[in-house]
């Protein structure tokens, strides 16, 4: 495991020596250096789309009725919110509820925050990563990119990842990755994972040969995630029966206890420190990505500065007493505290 953080680090550090901008890349760790010492967000999630063209089995996003006025974030708003939070937090994520290749914009908003020197990061289905998609993103200066493929064959990934097509998408990586080495561009790097439940369990060994026959950087294993914030028994009932997997040497974030119920392996204090504030579509400032509802509205980026929402009494309040010590049901069910520990990286 420490392998591959230094080897991703490595990667890092020889794409941006390589692209001459090594002053770019030191000026980024003392940011972030700066971003912890100031107590600033670790790194803030903007969600740039939340509809999908996707409806996966374990995923409760696009179950629900999200509420949220915008679907896409516009490039204004987007805009705004990286001018707002550039001094103080310089790594963003673009992705929360959907499917942000959906975001016709998507490729300008990346562009933007990469030109204000953010490390920007996509999780995507990769589905939609055709010819123009694929320029879009190597032309963006997207840093990382991970790409959800819960299978390794066709009949499993499309059993879970209902509308997806595998041979599209494996077709898709294979292009990205090798029109990022023939224009010999340092980054996306780009990471294939898989949520880790008992219809793929049998697969692990062929997605890792998979992966690396596609020559991605990485190749990793997470945990499946049982929201139960909110009641939807037949979700909830169908993940835990015939989902989930219970087990020591793959990654799992629940134990089963005394009376059979599924509880977090350790359930100390915020596993995020409550430093990873999501911002959704409508510009609602949320405290972290397990609040999919929107349940938990600490301000709004639209008639609000980040900085005054990150430091009103409400998000003080929020990260003092509610997350920190999980008193709210989101908070039960999301991560324990070491949950670095909990995915596997296959190399
Ligand atoms: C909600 S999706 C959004 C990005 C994109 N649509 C995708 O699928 O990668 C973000 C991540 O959540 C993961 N995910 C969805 N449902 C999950 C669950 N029940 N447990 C763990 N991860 C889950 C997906 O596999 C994906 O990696
Ligand atoms: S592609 Fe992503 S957002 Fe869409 S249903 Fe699947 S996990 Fe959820
Ligand atoms: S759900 Fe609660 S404990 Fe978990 S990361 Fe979010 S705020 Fe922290």
């Amino acid at each position: 495991m420490k392998y591959n953080f230094h080897k991703s680090k490595l990667y890092q550090t020889l794409a941006r020596v390589s692209e001459g901008s090594f002053a770019r890349y030191l000026s980024f760790h003392l940011h972030q250096l700066f971003q912890k010492l100031n107590k600033y967000p670790n790194d803030i999630v903007i969600e740039t789309a939340s509809v999908c063209n996707l409806n996966c089995t374990i995923c409760r996003s696009v179950k629900a009725e999200l509420g949220r006025k915008n679907r896409f974030m516009s490039l204004a708003i987007f805009k705004k919110i990286i001018d707002d939070i550039a001094p103080i937090c310089n790594t963003i994520g673009v992705s929360f509820c959907g499917e942000p290749l959906l975001n016709r914009d998507i490729f300008q908003i990346i562009r933007y925050a990469s030109d204000r020197g953010m490390c920007v990061s996509m999780l995507t289905n990769g589905v939609l990563l055709n010819a123009d998609a694929r320029m879009g993103i190597l032309d963006s200066g997207l840093n990382f990119m991970a790409i959800s493929m819960d299978g390794a064959t066709k009949h499993t990934y499309e059993s879970i990842r209902i509308g997806g097509s595998f041979d599209t998408l494996v077709e898709n990586i294979r292009l990205l990755v090798k029109e990022r080495n023939q224009r010999k561009l340092p980054h996306p790097s780009i990471d294939l994972q898989m949520v880790i439940t008992q219809k793929n369990i049998h697969e692990v060994d062929a997605f890792a040969k998979l992966a690396r026959g596609l020559g991605v950087e990485r190749a990793y294993l997470k945990s499946l995630h049982i929201d139960r914030s909110r009641e939807d028994v037949d979700y909830v009932k169908n993940l835990e029966k015939d989902y989930f997997v219970n087990s020591t040497t793959l990654p799992a974030r629940y134990m089963i206890d005394k009376k059979g119920n599924l509880e977090l392996k350790d359930k100390g204090l915020c596993p995020q420190k409550v430093k990873t504030p999501v911002i959704t579509t409508d510009g609602k400032v949320l405290p972290c990505c397990f609040d999919i509802f929107g349940e938990h509205v600490l301000g709004d980026i639209a008639n609000q500065r980040f900085l005054d929402i990150w430091n009103s009494s409400k998000y003080i309040n929020f990260r003092r007493n509610l997350a920190k010590h999980r008193r709210l049901p989101m908070c039960a069910n999301c991560l324990p505290s070491d949950y670095k520990t909990i995915n596997k990286i296959l190399f």
